[in-house]
């Protein structure tokens, strides 16, 4: 059954720092090229001492909340691979700052960087079933890497709120999608581990592994051929990662690679991600924001997705953008979410790095770091306490 939904909003916060990637490179003696070319990488957000994954995550959905009001989201599903708790869903700190209704269903889902996708097609099928409702999905991540690993270049974090429904007014998600699942160790993360795992070389090869497998399943399934698409939108664990794919998805097709052609299909996917760095979930939806900001227009045109997640799962799908959409973007706040950050010096970023709460139960406030809508005020007695302001 073909049904006009999709994405109606979509918002997106990041850190109160930023660490340049000159200041890594100053401290680690790589050469810069390395970072800006080689990896394709600005600078990465870095979070207060009192940010977390759900303090990204309100400041995201805030504005959604205050355009739209919350009378018709009846299901909130909260999609993260840096989760803060085993049992009790990030989201359900989120609603209460939010302050959204009780007859609300809250849910955290994860895979890797994959989970918000799988938030956005579950919301789908939510909204199938009963077309009066919408879904407020939302994508926070903090990547975090050993110090002093090869990893450490692509560390970030970003929060990406969509309000997900019917008559959307950005972009409408379509069928089919294509879908791959292998079982493979490129990049996880014990329970008892704050940072992840990754054996970085292999990651890029089963991330490519994955394109063909979508792509071909996606074709096999009746989507679209690949020269109807105006731009694709790759997950961007660094911005040179979805040039690699892309790379691979035209050469699996029997393309040529022209670099022209490239750099038009990804260009404006990558403007967020640059300056942000990986921010696992949200990043392939930061780079549609992206693209819809800088793009000239969109209407009718079709974009693809492709979406990968460690372990490993992935999916390839189609948008297309909605006639109107430019009226509902919000370029300013975007922008101004990447150019409020304050510098942090490299001694400065290892600190945050090193931060971790006590296990002992106490009381341990947060020093009050972000000027944010939320903050984390503390723990005390094992228990998280955040803070409007
Ligand atoms: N000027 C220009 N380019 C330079 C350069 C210079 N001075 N020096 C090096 N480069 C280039 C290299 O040639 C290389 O380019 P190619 O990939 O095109 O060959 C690039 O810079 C990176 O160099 P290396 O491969 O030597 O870098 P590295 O060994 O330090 O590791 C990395 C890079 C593997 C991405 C590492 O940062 C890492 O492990 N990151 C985390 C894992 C990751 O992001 N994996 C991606 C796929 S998995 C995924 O997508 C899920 C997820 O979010 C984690």
């Amino acid at each position: 059954m073909s049904i006009n939904i999709g994405i109606h909003d979509l918002s997106f916060a990041t850190t109160e720092f930023v660490l340049p990637h000159t200041e890594l490179a100053a401290y680690n003696g790589t050469e810069i090229g390395k970072y800006h070319l080689g990896i394709g990488q600005e600078s990465m957000s870095v979070p207060a001492a009192d940010e977390d994954i759900v303090t990204l995550g309100a400041a995201a959905a805030a504005p959604i909340i205050a355009r739209h009001g919350s009378d018709r989201i009846r299901t909130v599903v909260f999609a993260t691979e840096s989760s803060i708790d085993q049992a009790k869903s990030a989201g359900v700190y989120v609603h209460s700052l939010l302050g959204l209704p009780s007859a609300t269903r809250v849910v955290e889902l994860k895979q890797a960087c994959y989970g918000a996708t799988a938030a956005l097609q579950f919301a789908i099928g939510l909204v199938r079933r009963d077309p009066a409702q919408q879904v407020l999905v939302i994508a926070s991540d903090v990547s975090k890497y050993e110090l002093d690993s090869p990893g450490e270049a692509t560390q970030g974090a970003a929060a990406v709120a969509m309000l997900v429904g019917l008559d959307p007014a950005l972009v409408r998600i379509e069928d089919p999608s294509g879908l791959f699942t292998a079982d493979v160790m490129d990049f996880w993360r014990p329970n008892y581990r704050d940072a992840a795992l990754v054996d970085g070389q292999d990651s890029i090869n089963a991330y490519l592994q994955a394109v063909e497998g979508t792509w071909k399943d996606y074709t096999e399934q009746g989507g679209r051929s690949l020269d109807e698409f105006a731009a694709f939108c790759y997950h961007q664990p660094f911005t040179k990662m979805a040039y690699k794919a892309h790379r691979h998805l035209l050469n699996y097709c029997g393309y040529d690679t022209d670099k022209d052609d490239v750099a038009r299909a990804i260009g404006q996917t990558t403007a967020y991600n640059t300056v942000i760095g990986n921010s696992y979930t949200a990043s392939v939806y930061l780079g549609l924001a992206a693209l819809l900001d800088q793009a000239d227009d969109l209407t009718g045109r079709h974009i693809g997705f492709l979406s990968y997640g460690s372990g490993s799962v992935a999916e390839f799908f189609s948008g297309t953008v909605v006639g109107g959409y430019r009226e509902q973007l919000r370029t300013e706040a975007n922008r101004a979410a990447t150019d409020r950050r304050k510098p942090v010096s490299y001694a400065e970023y290892r600190a945050l790095h090193e931060r971790s709460f006590p296990t002992d139960g106490g009381d341990h406030p947060t020093p009050a770091q972000t000027t944010g809508p939320y903050r984390l005020a503390g723990l005390s007695g094992h228990k998280r306490i955040y803070q409007s302001r």
